[in-house]
């Protein structure tokens, strides 16, 4: 990403490789490069391991955007259940994975009631047993068909996972704390994870332009540019994409992306061969 970016502080930075350098070295540097890349993760774990477990303490005191987002996600789901999975509902067992899952608000709010199965990531793990006692058939039933099945306690980076498994991976608000190259191979391992026809939704705060890095929780908030580049590095493409509306003026705009394995398929409004022969009579 050749464009120029800022920190929290307002320092800027040329371009994303002198942030990339700075936060966690270069490579060929060895051990030392590894050393940053672990403090880099640690930082950003233990930001969230001092954050309460609740809606207002994962949307870092915005917990009433908590309608809105529900709302917009929905949506988009429900196109893209109508577009990709017609029998949802129906026949088909839908199964969702939801990333830096948090305290299970997405599931609990929205996943669990579209899918059959749906399992946790989330690597805080006071959020994880929030999730986990919120989500107990005994405090939380949409149907003896609807449930969270596993609770996953490992960042993304380290994550992968079984094959063939998800119609649906959902990962929101969590994929700033991962560097470019993380990102990359965490998508490129992920893609193993989806059902055939499956996909990835990515929902994100979007920087301006270039990138903003937050010094206080260790992440980055991407340019839409910057995340198409990404997306190209991973071998996906954009679905559908869909802007959040009604969240308030002072936070960054957030973005969904429906990402696919597959090229999605042009329609190309030709002529008919017929027509396309008739000669035209120039005036
Ligand atoms: C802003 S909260 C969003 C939580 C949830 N996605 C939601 O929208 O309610 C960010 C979440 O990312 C998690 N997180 C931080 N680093 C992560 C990593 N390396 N891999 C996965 N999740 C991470 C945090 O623990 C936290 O739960």
């Amino acid at each position: 990403m050749e464009v120029s970016g800022l920190d929290s502080d307002g320092r800027q930075f040329k371009n994303a490789g002198e942030m990339w350098r700075e936060q966690i070295g270069e490579e060929g540097e060895g051990e030392q490069q590894q050393h940053k890349k672990t403090r880099w993760y640690r930082e950003g774990i233990s930001y969230w391991e001092g954050v309460e477990a609740s809606v207002d303490g994962v949307l870092g005191g915005f917990g009433t955007v908590n309608e809105a987002d529900i709302n917009g996600s929905e949506a988009l789901l429900q196109t893209l259940l109508s577009d990709r999975f017609p029998n949802a509902g129906k026949n088909q067992h839908l199964v969702a994975l939801d990333c830096g899952s948090g305290i299970g608000r997405i599931t609990k709010n929205l996943l669990i009631r579209y899918f059959n199965e749906v399992d946790l990531l989330e690597p805080v793990s006071h959020f994880l047993d929030a999730a986990r006692e919120s989500l107990a058939p005994e405090n939380h039933v949409v149907s003896d068909m609807h449930k969270a099945v596993n609770f996953f306690c490992v960042p993304l980076q380290e994550f992968t996972p079984d094959t063939g498994k998800y119609d649906v991976i959902w990962v929101q608000w969590c994929i700033g704390h991962l560097t470019d190259d993380d990102f990359v191979s965490f998508f490129k391992r992920a893609k193993v994870g989806l059902k055939p026809g499956g996909l990835f939704v990515l929902k994100e705060n979007i920087a301006r332009t270039g990138f903003v890095l937050d010094k206080q929780d260790r992440s980055i908030t991407r340019s839409d540019l910057y995340f198409k580049e990404l997306f190209s590095r991973c071998g996906l493409h954009v679905y559908k994409s869909k802007d959040q509306k009604g969240l308030p003026e002072e936070l960054f705009a957030v973005k969904m992306y429906a990402l696919t394995t597959e090229m999605p398929k042009r329609i190309h409004k030709t002529r008919s061969k017929a027509q396309a022969n008739r000669p035209c009579i120039i005036k």
